[in-house]
């Protein structure tokens, strides 16, 4: 006999993804199965050599506009978390990459720390955080720094082979655990290509 769905259930079977921006690495930008949240809500006109008219239209359109720091959903809800937050604190603000990927500003470790902490409450224990993170300006293990909570693997790609994909798993000592980690000095905003060592080579 099938099992009747409670909210909780079906909450728990979906997916979070705290910072969707324009939805670029979804295969599906309008799966389902997933919950968009970004704190702005916009639309720009992209110059692109490749597209007939040579501009292109760029949206941001969550499906609720939130902050990640203060997420407004209850703990230990989803199966799976996305995290993919800004990573340059250098952007012109009329930049593309401004539009697309937003820019880190003011106290960005603590806003970083925070989402992390905030990630890992609304993921249900055993569920899966996917963190994103293009090491350009600062290094990866700068960030990992602003969790406690230990990757299980990670995976490198781009052209610089600098964007690492970082799998954690929350479990029931991260959950009793809370945050305590100090945020690093890090950050000054040069290019930083060096090798991380956390993640994997292709
Ligand atoms: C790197 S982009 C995400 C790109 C996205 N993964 C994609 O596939 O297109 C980062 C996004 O984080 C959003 N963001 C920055 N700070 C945020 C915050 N505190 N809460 C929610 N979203 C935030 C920005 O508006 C931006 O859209």
């Amino acid at each position: 006999m099938q099992e009747k769905l409670t909210e909780k259930h079906k909450y728990s079977h979906r997916v979070l993804d705290v910072c969707c921006g324009g939805r670029m690495f979804w295969l599906d930008k309008s799966d389902h199965r997933a919950i968009f949240i970004d704190r702005r809500k916009e639309t720009h006109l992209l110059k692109d050599a490749t597209v007939k008219g040579g501009v292109r239209k760029f949206s941001v359109w969550p499906d609720i506009q939130a902050d990640f720091t203060r997420l407004p959903f209850q703990s230990n809800y989803f199966g799976l978390v996305v995290f993919d937050p800004p990573h340059r604190v250098t952007n012109g603000t009329k930049s593309w990459m401004h539009k697309k990927y937003g820019t880190l500003q003011g106290d960005w470790q603590e806003m970083l720390k925070q989402g992390f902490s905030e990630c890992f409450r609304v993921l249900a224990p055993g569920g899966t955080l996917i963190f994103k993170w293009s090491a350009y300006q600062i290094q990866l293990s700068c960030i990992l720094a602003l969790t406690d909570s230990k990757p299980l693997f990670g995976h490198r790609s781009g052209k610089l082979n600098n964007t690492h994909w970082i799998t954690f798993m929350k479990d029931l000592q991260d959950a009793e655990r809370g945050l305590t980690t100090d945020a690093p000095a890090c950050g000054d905003g040069q290019d930083d290509t060096q090798d991380d060592k956390a993640t994997t080579d292709d």
